[in-house]
């Protein structure tokens, strides 16, 4: 039996502001874990999905970075306002939102 169906892990990683990489943590990402967290609550959800602060996914360039599991679906440039979509379309009706997708073949590739 299966402890969780799906994770979401999203990158806290913090690194100094002028840090060529950039980095999730001082794109105010820990704001999408909370959300994250209190939705799923809310929705009777959290016992069946996880939400994980996760450290650098190595997807610096697209952050704020956060991916589903085990779908392995990676997004970008994540808002806070963008969740309840998040959690509607794919999460609960299995419909990533194509929009916040990361457009790089090293993420994503079902398509190939
Ligand atoms: S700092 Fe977020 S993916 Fe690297």
């Amino acid at each position: 039996m299966k402890r969780f169906d799906k994770h979401i892990f999203i990158c806290e990683n913090k690194r100094e502001e002028n840090h060529p990489r950039g980095s999730c943590g001082t794109k105010n990402s820990s704001e999408l874990t909370e959300k994250f967290k209190s939705r799923l609550k809310e929705l009777g959800l959290n016992s069946m999905i996880r939400t994980n602060k996760a450290g650098c996914l190595d997807a610096c360039e697209f952050g704020p970075t956060i991916v589903v599991y085990p779908e392995q679906t990676w997004y970008g440039g994540v808002k806070p306002e963008d969740i309840d979509e998040i959690i509607n379309e794919h999460l609960i009706n299995g419909r990533p939102v194509e929009r916040l997708l990361i457009k790089d073949k090293r993420f994503n590739r079902d398509g190939e």
